[in-house]
């Protein structure tokens, strides 16, 4: 892992280590925290649902599995900040993680759905939002709090939203947010809460620190003076994909050459198409692309190319299944704090001969 921070733990895979995998390895998963990883005593342990609902509820992990069908997802979970270090070359960004496109990977997560138990708890009308409340406290925040957000009743209610216990046929582990988390495929990572205590149903958007921090800013803002309606809030994925081999920079003999990467469409939608460039944009061909598996998880795609002696910049874009494609360039779409960076995949190589 490249490790961008320990206290939080903060780390990414190398691009290479993702490619060609559908499901990404516990040990390869990349880690996305604002504060300490939370160690809980899974027994002793309760969610709490409220708010705007019939019946408040309180349950521990084993009557969630024994009053709930169980459900698995396969879902792609994304970072905001995933693909920032290629804005940050644009134009500075300070005080944010560097992240490469290793901030997307991908599991099979089991659990019930949280459909099920809101249905359980009986939402009333005004049910608009459904927040998710954690313990691991922040001082990012200002002023420093446990984290947490909210998402629509919506999408809360769609039966691939999951508070899960496992991860790939395993128990969940602490780093990844056990004893449970959501998990909100389609969605940016962060409103797939991690060691989840309370959900609460509500009018309002949750009014915690990080639902407003995940917003793209107009370019001239200020990011350390920010409040709802100054920017997006962020929600659904927007349609991306990654080089993932060869590597950014890498020597290779000239010749046969293999490029291979990621496209997540994000949302509901699916991937249509990956055009793969040897030559800086000048040429094209259509890469082979793996078939959606469903909306939630990324499709791997690959096209081999005969590369001659001399300096290349490899690029990919992707288009959707609306027919939507990735901006050109890093310079549309920069914000000050480098959010949602969807600009075409561009790796620059040197081949000799
Ligand atoms: N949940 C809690 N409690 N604390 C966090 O810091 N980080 C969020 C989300 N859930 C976070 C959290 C962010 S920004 C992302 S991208 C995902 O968790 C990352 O999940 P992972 O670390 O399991 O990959």
């Amino acid at each position: 892992m490249v490790v961008y921070g320990t206290e939080p733990y903060n780390a990414e895979p190398p691009p290479g280590a993702l490619a060609g995998q559908f499901l990404t390895r516990l040990d390869t998963f990349y880690a996305r925290n604002h504060g300490p990883i939370q160690q809980i005593d899974a027994a002793g342990w309760r969610l709490r649902v409220d708010g705007l609902v019939d019946r408040t509820l309180e349950l521990s992990l084993e009557e969630l599995r024994r009053r709930f069908p169980e459900r698995k997802v396969v879902a792609t979970l994304q970072c905001a900040g995933n693909r920032r270090a290629d804005l940050q070359e644009f134009h500075v960004i300070p005080g944010e993680v560097p992240w490469g496109p290793g901030t997307t990977s991908t599991a099979s997560w089991s659990g019930v759905s949280l459909a099920d138990v809101l249905a359980e708890a009986g939402l009333q009308v005004r049910a608009a939002h459904i927040a998710f409340a954690s313990t691991d406290v922040s001082q990012e925040a200002d002023p420093p709090q446990p984290y947490g957000g909210s998402i629509p009743v919506a999408k809360a209610t769609s039966s691939e939203v999951l508070l899960a216990w496992a991860m790939n046929g395993q128990a969940l582990p602490a780093a990844h947010g056990a004893p449970l988390r959501v998990v909100v495929p389609g969605w940016i990572g962060a409103r797939s809460v991690k060691w989840l205590q309370r959900v609460t149903a509500q009018a309002e958007p949750s009014d915690n620190y990080f639902q407003t921090a995940y917003s793209v800013l107009p370019p001239e803002a200020d990011p350390h003076k920010f409040g709802p309606g100054d920017g997006i809030i962020l929600g659904p994925v927007a349609l991306n994909c990654a080089i993932l081999r060869p590597d950014k920079d890498a020597r290779l003999p000239a010749g046969a050459t293999e490029v291979t990467g990621y496209a997540f469409a994000g949302d509901d939608r699916t991937v249509a198409r990956v055009d793969v460039s040897p030559d800086g944009g000048s040429t094209w061909i259509q890469a082979g692309l793996d078939a959606p598996e469903s909306p939630w998880t990324w499709q791997h795609w690959r096209a081999t190319f005969t590369l001659p002696a001399g300096e290349r910049e490899l690029i990919a874009r992707a288009w959707d299944s609306t027919s939507a494609v990735q901006p050109e360039s890093p310079a549309t779409v920069w914000n000050p704090k480098g959010y949602a960076n969807n600009s075409w995949a561009r790796v620059h190589v040197t081949c000799h001969p």
